[in-house]
């Protein structure tokens, strides 16, 4: 039994990923998580420490993107007492806390580009500097990060240091979007519904076949955080009922084709839609885009500006 078999997989490109990350936890190696947010990320991190020798040691996570600079490399590496205003006592740093365990580095794209030059320090030599102090520490703590934009990308726009990135990428996992592993879907639904219904005290409601293709049809941009949310919602409002396609928000009935930024085609849902509503509802939205402005809303529609009025009070559109 392996913490690896809580994770959902059936999908083969998530497979080889797993066993991937299988391999890894044995080793003490550095790994960086690529992945949408709410793929899972922090879930595999988790993993891989739990399989690991290290895991009856620490595990801690740092949302590198949640810290301003002022604090974080402090935070990250400690403080001597009189540092800098405020700094009333020695203060330990992650590293410290995490020695013998494993850091996990979240969204550490958003670290700044001194506070890169110190992590690398780590990465190369194993020493931290806390601040002000002049003398390194030596800790021993895996690195795992996480990543949901193109590292490379910002290498190119000299907003991340390349060195870094290499020290980093000893083994990517990439966890695919939830778009991509289309048959997980049910799994999941499944999973989150039997633990909604365990943890509310309730029956989760029935997804028909019809609601079920909405779903695989969707393009997921929050990816499994968002499907555990909508198993939670429709667990606690439709407890014990059955769920149709009615009983999904207009957004789910925009395929995935919307989002591949060809605007010459939509794809009519297998299921159909209600074209009525569709043209409604992209009116609402182009009026709260524009703030009301009716002239920007026919614009960014492509219809005449009469015809947008027409239609504004054919469907009882009131703008602002
Ligand atoms: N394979 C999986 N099986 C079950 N739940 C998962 C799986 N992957 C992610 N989750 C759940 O989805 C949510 C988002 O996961 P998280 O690891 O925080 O994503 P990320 O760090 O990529 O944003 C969490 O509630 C997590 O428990
Ligand atoms: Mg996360």
């Amino acid at each position: 039994m392996s913490f690896f078999n809580d994770i959902i997989s059936h999908t083969p490109v998530f497979d080889n990923v797993l066993r991937s990350a299988r391999m890894v936890s044995a080793t003490d190696v550095t790994v960086l998580i690529k992945g949408e947010t709410g793929t899972g990320k922090e879930v595999l991190a988790q993993a891989i420490q739990k399989d690991s020798q290290r895991a009856d040691k620490a595990f801690i996570t740092l949302n590198c993107a949640a810290l301003p600079e002022s604090l974080i490399e402090s935070e990250l590496f400690g403080h001597k007492k009189g540092a800098f205003t405020g700094a009333s006592a020695n203060k330990i740093g992650i590293f410290q806390a995490a020695d013998g365990g494993t850091l996990f580095l979240d969204e550490v794209n958003s670290l700044t580009l001194s506070i890169q030059a110190k992590l690398l320090r780590f990465l190369e030599n194993g020493e931290c500097l806390a601040v002000g102090e002049t003398k390194p520490y030596r800790v021993d703590v895996r690195i795992i990060s996480a990543t949901n934009c193109d590292l490379q990308k910002a290498i190119a726009k000299n907003e991340f240091r390349e060195d870094l990135y290499f020290r980093l990428n000893v083994i990517p996992l990439e966890i695919p979007a939830l778009r991509e592993r289309v048959e997980d879907i049910e799994h999941l639904i499944k999973h989150f519904q039997a633990h909604f219904s365990e943890t509310h005290t309730i029956s989760a409601p029935k997804f028909s076949k019809q609601a079920l293709k909405i779903l695989q049809n969707y393009s997921w941009p929050g990816n499994i955080r968002e499907l555990r949310n909508l198993c939670e919602r429709t667990a606690i409002l439709l407890s014990d009922q059955d769920i149709d396609a009615e009983n999904f928000p207009h957004e789910f009935f925009a395929t995935k084709t919307a989002n591949n930024n060809d605007d010459t085609t939509f794809n009519l849902p297998e299921l159909g839609l209600n074209l009525d509503n569709l043209e409604a509802d992209l009116i609402h939205q182009a009026l709260e885009r524009t703030n009301g402005n009716r002239a920007k809303s026919a614009r960014l529609l492509g219809l005449s500006r009469d015809t947008l009025l027409y239609r504004i009070q054919k469907y009882g559109l009131a703008s602002k």
